[in-house]
């Protein structure tokens, strides 16, 4: 079947692995990737497949809603699959307003946009049924008790399932749920055909080194200070970013409309345990004695609302859709401390700004 999507933030983290499975999988589709380039958003993600024929870089934001309306009805768009965000919780403590305007009204920009073109249609383009998919994360369930801090994980026992009622902490976990209830809203008021994913946390390539596990890799090979935040007590439940991207992929096609999927690995580690993985394989990969970087780790002031403990419960998803992560947590971390290291020019780029530079370039080339 020949489809038309928007993909928004694809020029992000997982916006980009996203982008790059759907372009390789489905070279019958014709995929946008819609994407303002923030601070966060990097083309040099997407660079093997930027000339790919069935795919278009769009730059443009999410909240010019009338851009958005155009671009949605000239391109006949059918589906839309919604990751653009502001995402970093630090960051949406210090300017919590960035985050209203791009994850709540962006949100509503983009649904209004869809929702003008498709309901005249019946909610159907040239005979294709249309799609809203609202990327989310496990933050709008707010925090759980760390009810077992010692020995193995879980470290507690109950889960967020989808039955979880949303109890956000942060201005970005915040910004993030209201946005889910528009998205839920707009099912339920004009027929809208939406879906929603909550995700836990994602490791692996191509995340801005703002984020814990590429931003210590970083500091681990530059032997700067590792900055833990209270105690390194809190608790996170981590996935492969590819797995997550499949999980897309398959909600996408074979999810059902309204409803809600978690998406997690059962996966929980301590913050300081991660760190000293971090340090562990970071240091063998570099030819270090193992443990030798543990004197980076320095304890520092804990995030305001800092969240105890996410764990996720996706049993729905397994059960109805036959998804599971592929990969082991020791294997991912590995591949994805060796992807940092082997990407050194990358790292440089993004920590130095150089690669906002990038998408003049390419289109001063062209
Ligand atoms: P990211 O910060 O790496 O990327 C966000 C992308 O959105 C960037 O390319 C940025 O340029 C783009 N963007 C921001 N504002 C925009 C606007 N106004 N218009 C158009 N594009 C804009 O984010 P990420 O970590 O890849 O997260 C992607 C999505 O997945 C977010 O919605 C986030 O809430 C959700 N999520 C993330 C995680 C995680 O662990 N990273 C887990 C669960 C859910
Ligand atoms: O749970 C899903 C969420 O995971 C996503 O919705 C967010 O977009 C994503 O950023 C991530 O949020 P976290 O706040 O959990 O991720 P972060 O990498 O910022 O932090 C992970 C943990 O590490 C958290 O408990 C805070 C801690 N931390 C983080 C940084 C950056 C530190 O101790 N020191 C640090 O310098």
């Amino acid at each position: 079947m020949k489809r038309n999507l928007i993909i928004t933030g694809g020029a992000g983290f997982i916006g980009s692995h996203v982008v790059r499975l759907f372009v390789n999988k489905y070279p019958e589709y014709r995929i946008l990737n819609l994407d303002k380039l923030t601070y966060a958003g990097n083309l040099a993600n997407l660079k093997d497949v930027e000339d790919r024929p069935n795919y278009t870089f769009v730059k443009g934001d999410i909240c010019d809603y009338e851009s958005v309306r155009d671009l949605v009805r000239e391109n006949r768009i059918d589906g839309i699959i919604h990751l653009a965000a502001e995402s970093h919780v630090d960051r949406s403590i210090k300017d919590p307003f960035t985050f209203a305007r791009t994850n709540v009204l962006g949100t509503l920009s983009l649904l209004q946009a869809a929702k003008d073109f498709w309901q005249p249609l019946g909610y159907r383009v040239d005979g294709v049924p249309c799609r809203f998919y609202h990327i989310s994360t496990d933050e709008v369930y707010g925090a759980l008790e760390l009810t077992r801090p010692e020995g193995e994980a879980p470290y507690g026992d109950d889960f967020f399932t989808e039955e979880t009622k949303y109890n956000p902490h942060s201005p970005y976990s915040a910004a993030k749920a209201s946005s889910d209830h528009f998205v839920r809203a707009f099912h339920d008021t004009y027929g809208m055909p939406t879906i929603v994913t909550n995700c836990s946390n994602n490791y692996g390539p191509y995340q801005f080194p703002e984020k814990l596990i590429p931003l210590f890799v970083n500091n681990i090979r530059n032997r700067k200070p590792l900055p833990v935040y209270g105690k390194g007590e809190n608790v996170r439940d981590w996935l492969y970013v590819e797995d997550h991207a499949r999980a897309i992929d398959l909600i996408f096609h074979e999810g059902k409309v309204a409803e809600t999927y978690n998406i997690g690995g059962f996966n929980e580690w301590k913050n300081i345990d991660i760190v000293r993985t971090l340090i562990r394989v970071t240091d063998r990969l570099l030819g270090r004695a193992e443990g030798e970087d543990d004197d980076l780790i320095t304890f520092v002031t804990d995030r305001a609302g800092h969240d105890l403990r996410y764990a996720i419960d996706s049993t729905k998803l397994s059960r109805e859709l036959g998804w599971k992560p592929s990969l082991q947590f020791e294997e991912g971390i590995e591949k994805t401390v060796r992807w940092y290291l082997e990407n050194q020019e990358w790292l440089d780029q993004v920590t130095s700004g150089d690669y906002q530079k990038y998408y003049e370039q390419m289109y001063r080339n062209r």
